[in-house]
């Protein structure tokens, strides 16, 4: 051993060394102050092996980076610790970062003669920066994607070359594979190496003139080792635990796979960016345009920073005060900021609207992914793109929520609001003007059709059309419009109301209320057959017990119990509303298509019609499966009902006049 040492020492002098590096005087004494350094040497290392790891298995192509960082999170071995490691370092790094020049700044460590070494710093800051920045894009998530395209916009409003470097940066006008693959260069070739150069350049300065050393007098002088080093390990091993705890019980979250064609509203940059991201929101500064907030304010403030060593030399002590002043006046802005946006964020309903959807989808693409479809050859994004548990809500939103809601809410969870009275009214929650069909097709919803028509319908009577109809037929003249409380249905319910809930007839409505469930059948729920049977038979022939005998739902409705005709228009149904299969996905789509054919409500109908060009196919599709439950199920949990909020708004008289009719 000790010969193989001495072999290695002759030819490369290494005890030399180690000597020198670990006998570094340190006047003073030990000190905790000194440790930001050497914990920021250490993050990086971690970030170097973290990187490899995560090199290993990473691809960088639009179709396979979150394919691949999924992978990596969900399936590799300790991946999720390995990439939590790195996604959190990597904050660790910024801010560490901060302390460091903090602290380099009071100290007066930037003063002549380092101030080379104080350029060299703010060039690394710089790097570490840029790491960070193109870091969060590979995931190609939603979250990364939109958030670095705010910044890479704000990069182009550089006076003169803003739009060339984004366009060399980005790989194109737009976002796409050369974006990420450029990216990728960037965060694992070309910065990495220029942070290393500029980091042996930075500690080779360093060690020419040693540490800057508050009070020399302080404690007799020790050198590097032991003491020194101690305390350095104990900081880096605290900043390791703080990482991996974060790692092991917070994770990397991963949003849903980019999507451009999916509006990203959370979007947000990284959290030590938001400082810059409210200071551009200012309306001042906002006025004064991007370029302004984003790039020559910043500009001058690096400016001010870099100049530090140059103003305590021409103005001596006092310029020192002045530097110390400037760098805790702009650490106490950049918290205020932060906190403000922190603060704004979680008061902003629509934010936190956007960010439940977000994480909503996140976990749902994820679900999908480790289904047992796997991810399909066209990638990640099209696990979103054709689920109705994730389309459904948007397409109901966009489309039916004018007038229906869904458990209260336009279908994402979000009340339905309209301007209020006057412009400087605030908005005010809208009514619905048509059924709510949360519960559409179920059991619930069948036995509120025959047991409380009037009142499962009664949201219709808040649509200008309604009020319409009803004063034109007050003042005598003959209308066909829906009423619910009173058309040949609501008359039916009401007048066999007691009847339907005596005792006698209670199984027989249970039975009713079965089979109606069934013929919409929507998937995941089933039925009992032989209650079935009998409602089928009660639908029919109407063979209830008392007063109600006789009375079936087909004398009126002729083609109950009947299958969905491939060709509705052949259909012989007559001038009831057909209940052939009545809330099954091959109902709805009809009805949805032409709400206005004679087999639907005819002259009565108020809906508009989805035309293929309103509505495409495979949209219709999409919609119709959600509401009649066919997709794999889902351990993110649906919307909250918001129906109670709906009807206290709207009790408080906070929502808003009927509006006018709807465009058919
Ligand atoms: C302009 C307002 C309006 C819009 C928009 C609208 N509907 Fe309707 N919807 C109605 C009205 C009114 C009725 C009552 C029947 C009629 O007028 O045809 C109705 C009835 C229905 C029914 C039948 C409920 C029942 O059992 O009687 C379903 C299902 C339905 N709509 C689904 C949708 C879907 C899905 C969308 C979006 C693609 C949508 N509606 C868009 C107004 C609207
Ligand atoms: C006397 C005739 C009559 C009888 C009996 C009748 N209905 Fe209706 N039903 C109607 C009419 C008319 C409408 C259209 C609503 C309107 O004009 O208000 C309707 C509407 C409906 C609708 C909404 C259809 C749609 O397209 O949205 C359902 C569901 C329904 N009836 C179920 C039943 C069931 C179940 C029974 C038997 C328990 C029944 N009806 C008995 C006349 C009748």
């Amino acid at each position: 051993m000790i010969a193989l040492i001495n072999w290695l020492e002759t030819r490369t002098g290494f005890k030399a060394l180690i000597h020198e590096a670990f006998n570094e005087r340190v006047p003073g004494g030990a000190r905790w102050r000194y440790v930001w350094g050497s914990t920021l040497v250490f993050t990086f290392t971690l970030q170097v092996i973290t990187g490899f790891m995560l090199w290993a298995a990473y691809s960088p192509s639009t179709r396979t980076a979150w394919e691949s960082v999924y992978y990596i999170q969900h399936e590799m071995f300790l991946g999720n610790i390995i990439r939590g490691l790195h996604h959190y370092a990597a904050q660790g790094m910024v801010v560490l970062m901060a302390i460091h020049l903090i602290q380099v700044i009071i100290d007066g460590a930037y003063k002549a003669p380092r101030e080379m070494n104080f350029w060299l710093g703010i060039v690394l800051m710089m790097i570490v920066l840029g790491l960070s920045l193109t870091g969060y894009l590979l995931p190609w998530d939603q979250k990364g994607y939109y958030a670095t395209q705010v910044t890479t916009n704000i990069m182009s409003a550089t006076p003169g070359v803003g739009r060339e470097v984004q366009i060399l940066a980005q790989g194109g006008s737009d976002y796409g594979h050369l974006t990420l693959t450029r990216f990728f260069a960037m965060h694992a070739g070309i910065l990495p190496t220029l942070l290393v150069g500029f980091l042996a350049l930075h500690i080779y300065v360093f060690r020419r003139h040693g540490l800057t050393v508050h009070d020399p007098n302080r404690a007799p002088e020790t050198t590097f080792w032991p003491d020194q080093v101690l305390k350095d390990s104990v900081a880096c091993l605290a900043v390791l635990a703080v990482v991996l705890l974060l790692a092991i019980f917070r994770g990397a979250e991963m949003s849903a796979p980019a999507d451009p064609s999916v509006k990203f509203d959370a979007a947000r940059p990284e959290w030590y960016f938001l400082f810059l991201f409210r200071f551009l929101k200012f309306h001042a500064v906002d006025a004064l345009g991007v370029t302004f907030g984003a790039i020559i304010v910043p500009g001058i403030i690096m400016g001010i920073i870099a100049m530090m060593p140059i103003t305590a030399k021409v103005f001596g002590g006092f310029g020192h005060q002045l530097n110390r002043a400037f760098i805790w006046a702009l650490s106490l802005g950049v918290v205020v900021l932060t906190v403000m946006a922190f603060y704004e964020d979680a008061n902003n309903k629509d934010h936190q609207a956007a960010l439940t959807e977000a994480h909503r989808d996140g976990q749902r693409a994820i679900e999908l992914a480790s289904g047992p479809d796997k991810i399909p050859v066209e990638g990640a994004v099209s696990l979103l793109r054709k689920d109705p548990f994730t389309q459904g809500p948007r397409l109901f939103e966009q489309n039916c929520s004018g007038c229906h809601r869904y458990n209260g809410h336009d279908g994402r969870g979000s009340l339905v609001t309209e301007a209020g009275k006057t412009e400087l009214d605030p908005p005010v929650t809208g009514s619905p003007t048509a059924a709510d069909l949360g519960s559409f097709g179920s059991r619930e919803w069948m036995t509120a059709i025959v047991m409380d028509y009037s009142n499962h319908f009664a949201w219709m009577k808040n649509s200008k059309w309604f009020l319409d109809a009803q004063a034109k037929s007050a003042a005598g003249e003959t209308v066909d419009y829906i009423n619910p409380d009173s058309s040949e249905m609501a008359d039916w319910t009401s007048g066999n109301l007691e009847s339907l809930k005596s005792a006698e007839n209670a199984d027989n409505v249970k039975a009713l209320v079965e089979f109606l469930a069934a013929e919409a059948g929507h998937v995941g729920t089933t039925y009992d057959s032989a209650l079935v049977e009998k409602g089928r038979e009660l639908a029919i022939k109407g063979e209830w017990a008392g007063a109600l005998n006789g009375t079936s739902c087909a004398s009126c409705h002729d083609t109950i119990g009947q299958d969905f005709p491939s060709n509705p228009d052949d259909s012989t149904a007559g001038s009831y509303p057909t209940l052939a299969k009545y809330g099954s996905a091959a109902w709805l789509k009809d009805f949805i298509r032409h709400p206005d054919a004679a087999r639907h409500y005819g002259a009565k109908n108020q809906m508009v019609s989805y035309s293929p060009e309103k509505l495409s196919e495979e949209n219709l599709d999409l919609l119709v499966r959600w509401l009649t439950h066919d997709y794999t199920t889902s351990t993110v949990p649906d919307y909250a009902d918001q129906m109670d909020v709906l009807k206290s708004a709207l009790t408080q008289g906070t929502s808003a006049a009927p509006e006018p009719a709807p465009e058919k």
